[in-house]
């Protein structure tokens, strides 16, 4: 008797608990939103993967800043949806210019595709006078074993490659705009990753919780190795981690059915939302503080620590020699 007595009260302590986190946290982002407006005014971003999940809220917020924000996307249909229902959610016109807050455009860009790629940039270059942030935001997680248009395993093609050939191709661009920032979403899970470079395809051996790994690890050392060759030019580097927030990224993972609804009720209590996911995304592509502030690592809007794999600057040099030659960029 004493004991169930005991557990329900504990259920429902920790049910209150659960419930007051969730608005402490809302409230807090609540107030970064008001404390910034019209802080991106004139300024244009690229976002990649802004129709869903962080690069939408970091799309949503940075619009709230007055900046023309160009979401960069694979899918023309999902993207347009997005646009329609942010442009109705922040009140913005639909071309821009006059009394409107903030300007919104779509751009196909499928990054497992350097053809996409290269096309995309293009595009920008021909149409883009300035480009004042660059967000590689984009990812896909833990899918079953499948190649991009150009023979790279998926994770490591989409998430590193493309956006290696990405930013390399708008670099003039950003020194022309500078100051200016790019800001590389990675995750917290680099830690289980190593660059194999005898098999960066997964050729021999697949194991998609590390390719994901892998391709988070290569995020930071990309970083760290740009950020280098970028020291006097005026344009910065930074990566982050999100933390773990509930967006479409779980696509490829199956969940039970029968575990479904407690899997949502962990994923409402302990996930971040989008919004609070984006603030260091947001942070880093906004704020005074860290304007002179490039080669690092942050979460929570702070800058953390990096284990030793992600600090080898050898390792970091090899990588990008090795990927401008599968990217095409050398030959
Ligand atoms: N959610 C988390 O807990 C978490 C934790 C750590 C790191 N991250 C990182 O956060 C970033 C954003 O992910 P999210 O959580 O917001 O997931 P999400 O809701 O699935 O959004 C991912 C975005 O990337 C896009 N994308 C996927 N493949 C692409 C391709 N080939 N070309 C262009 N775009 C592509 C998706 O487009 P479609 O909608 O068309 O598929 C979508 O817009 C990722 O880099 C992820 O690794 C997330
Ligand atoms: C796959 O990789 C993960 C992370 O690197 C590791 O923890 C796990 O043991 C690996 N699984 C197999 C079957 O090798």
């Amino acid at each position: 008797m004493a004991a169930t007595a005991i557990a329900l009260a504990a259920a429902l302590g920790g049910g209150l608990l659960l419930i007051a986190r969730r608005f402490w946290s809302a409230a807090g982002v609540k107030q970064s939103i008001t404390a910034a407006t019209g802080l991106m005014e004139g300024k244009t971003v690229i976002i990649t993967g802004a129709n869903s999940g962080l690069g939408r809220a970091t799309a949503a917020e940075l619009l709230r800043q007055r900046a023309r924000v160009i979401m960069a996307c694979r899918d023309r249909g999902r993207a347009e949806e997005a646009a329609r229902e942010l442009r109705a959610e922040l009140g913005l016109c639909s071309r821009g210019g006059g009394e409107c807050r903030g300007e919104l455009l779509v751009r196909e860009l499928d990054l497992a595709s350097l053809r996409s790629v290269r096309s995309f940039c293009q595009q920008v270059l021909q149409e883009e006078p300035r480009l004042d942030v660059l967000i590689n935001n984009a990812g896909i997680f833990q899918c079953l074993y499948m190649k991009t248009e150009d023979g790279f395993e998926m994770q490591f093609g989409v998430n590193h490659l493309g956006h290696f050939l990405l930013t390399n191709l708008l670099l003039g661009l950003l020194k022309n705009s500078a100051p200016s920032r790019i800001i590389v979403v990675s995750s917290k899970l680099y830690k289980y990753g190593e660059i194999n470079f005898d098999d960066l395809n997964s050729e021999l051996h697949y194991n998609k919780s590390f390719a994901y790994s892998r391709s988070k690890l290569a995020n930071i050392l990309f970083t760290r190795e740009l950020a280098r060759r970028l020291e006097g030019t005026g344009v910065t580097v930074n990566v982050l981690h999100p933390g773990i927030v509930r967006t479409n990224l779980g696509r490829h993972i199956h969940i039970p059915f029968l575990a479904k609804p407690l899997f949502n009720l962990v994923s409402w209590a302990f996930f971040k939302s989008p919004l609070e996911g984006a603030q260091t995304s947001i942070y880093l592509a906004s704020s005074p503080e860290v304007g002179g502030v490039s080669g690092k690592y942050f979460g929570d809007c702070k800058e953390e620590q990096l284990l030793p794999i992600a600090m080898d600057d050898l390792v970091g040099r090899k990588l990008w020699d090795i990927s401008e030659v599968m990217v095409g960029l050398l030959k």
